[in-house]
């Protein structure tokens, strides 16, 4: 199977509170996209690289890797649905239908190797993909409009999802068109195929494999990548 990558990246990142979008701040000379990039790039299984920009952005040319052989980019959508759909449209022109994706957030820079080789061989024993979670630590409260709580779910099955999210190219496409028709919202690749009646495998991440979210995840972020 040819396995393809795909990173969203044209959000722009508002709950950072800083000028440049959040995949654009730098850790150890580096931005957290190219941290988030070099996993794929360096990965023997990934043929291609597909980078989803947003069409204003202005740091990407600036970058090293804005040449390198493995990435093509693609314009980003309104929210993060379109902008991975985008980029499976341009896979799917490359005859890819059929080929395998790995939709991984620009924001997580801390990927390990082996969570992608688990995922890749999770995804051979699966018929509707797998996505990288692990199970919640914490207990989960639903809360009601007024901020308390509703109920507690139960924990033990309470997982907590990471990208990258592996699917069959056709199959992911197929059902993002029909969750943004269906007027659902998309957070995650898993929840528009779910909504498709189909189940996705969990296959076990890493809690190192954070979203750079909010100002202080940077210095975690920059830990965890001193580490690796
Ligand atoms: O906002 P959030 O942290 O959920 O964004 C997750 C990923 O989706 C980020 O890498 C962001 O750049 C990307 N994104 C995108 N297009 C959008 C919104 C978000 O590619 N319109």
């Amino acid at each position: 199977t040819k396995i393809w990558a795909l990173i969203p990246a044209a959000g722009i990142g508002s709950r950072m509170k800083a000028e440049l979008p959040k995949q654009y701040l730098e850790i150890d000379g580096k931005t957290i996209l190219e941290h988030s990039l070099s996993k794929f790039l360096d990965h023997p299984s990934i043929e291609k690289v597909v980078v989803a920009l947003n069409p204003e952005d202005k740091h990407w040319s600036k970058l090293k890797v804005a040449n390198h052989p493995k990435i093509k980019t693609v314009e980003g959508g309104a929210t993060r649905a379109e902008s991975v759909l985008n980029g499976l449209k341009a896979i799917q022109q490359h005859d890819g239908a059929n080929d395998w994706v790995m939709v991984h957030d620009a924001a997580r820079p801390c990927l390990d190797s082996g969570s992608v080789d688990a995922l890749i061989q999770a995804g051979k024993d699966s018929e509707h993909g797998a996505i990288l979670a692990i199970p919640s630590v914490d207990t989960v409260k639903l809360a009601n409009a007024n901020q308390t709580i509703d109920k507690t779910l139960n924990r033990e099955q309470i997982w907590l999802a990471q990208t990258p999210q592996y699917f069959q190219v056709g199959q992911l496409a197929d059902a993002i068109v029909a969750g943004l028709k269906q007027g659902l919202p998309i957070t995650d690749e898993a929840s528009a195929i779910e909504a498709q009646g189909m189940h996705p495998a969990l296959v076990i991440g890493t809690r190192k494999n954070i979203k750079v979210t909010e100002p202080e995840d940077m210095m975690l972020a920059s830990v965890w990548l001193a580490g690796m």
